[in-house]
């Protein structure tokens, strides 16, 4: 069975200093939460030695980052490697979310040297893919998906591709409080996993966890939960304050108990 993740995507929110007490806070609220639910974090870059030394071991949070470049080391001003990610205790990466797409130019064979990059160095990618609202009017929704997971894991093999999460993210549900319903969600899901199923193999389309991302909030994360093709959430502005991300990782966990 596939264990349900909780992502909290910071983007571009809170100070180094700003961070430390949140993730206190936070961690000290999740402690008696069951363990059958994965909860990562993902600051921002400046943020994460301040989150790692925030966290105590016994926390349940896990670190992730936003974004990285795809090599190791060298002259890419701006730019983060994977090494260094790792050295700083993260786990988890998020690749080819949809503001890296539309605001920074990000296409899909860049982020495949990113998910090789990530694996290459034993980081879990959790990669973003996610239709604009003008593509599901269009009925092109199937055909945005299939062409996004196509091109981002051309030329992977199966047990390479072994751990990688896949984030369902509607572009046009980002951050604007209009979350896609249960069942938009649940057919995307069963749309990346037939993709996954027929490009990849069928052991990595049942073992891969799809999140959903997009306006996620405590109010809808029960019914998005309901379905077991929905193995967690990406979450952004709920995840910036501590209620709420508490009470999104407690429903997640309640969700799974009694479901699936
Ligand atoms: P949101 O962002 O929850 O604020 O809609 C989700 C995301 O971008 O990952």
């Amino acid at each position: 069975m596939r264990t349900v993740l909780i992502v909290g995507n910071w983007k571009m929110n809170k100070t180094a200093s700003g961070a430390a007490p949140f993730i206190r806070e936070l961690s000290e609220r999740l402690r008696g939460l069951p363990s059958h639910v994965e909860l990562v974090v993902a600051p921002p870059f400046t943020a994460l030695q301040a989150v790692r030394t925030a966290l105590d071991p016994s926390s349940r949070l896990q670190l992730g980052a936003q974004d990285m470049f795809w090599e190791d080391q060298g002259a890419y001003t701006g730019e983060v490697s994977a090494p260094m990610l790792v050295d700083l205790g993260c786990r988890y990466v998020i690749l080819g979310h949809s503001e890296r797409r539309t605001l920074f130019g990000e296409q899909n064979d860049g982020i495949q040297k990113k998910i090789r990059a990530a694996l290459k160095h034993r980081l879990h990618p959790i990669l973003c893919i996610g239709e604009s609202l003008q593509q599901r009017e269009r009925g092109t929704t199937d055909d945005v998906l299939t062409q996004q997971l196509r091109e981002s894991l051309s030329g992977f093999t199966a047990e390479a591709l072994d751990g990688i999460t896949v984030a369902y993210e509607p572009v046009w549900a980002i951050g604007t409080g209009t979350s896609a319903t249960a069942e938009q969600a649940v057919a995307a899901h069963q749309t990346i996993r037939q993709v996954l199923a027929t490009t990849i193999s069928p052991a990595i389309a049942d073992s891969t966890r799809i999140l959903y991302g997009g306006s996620v909030t405590p109010d809808n994360i029960e019914s998005l939960l309901a379905s077991n093709q929905v193995d967690g959430a990406l979450i952004g502005g709920a995840c910036l304050q501590v209620d709420s991300f508490v009470t999104i990782a407690s429903a997640a966990s309640a969700a799974r108990s009694i479901g699936a």
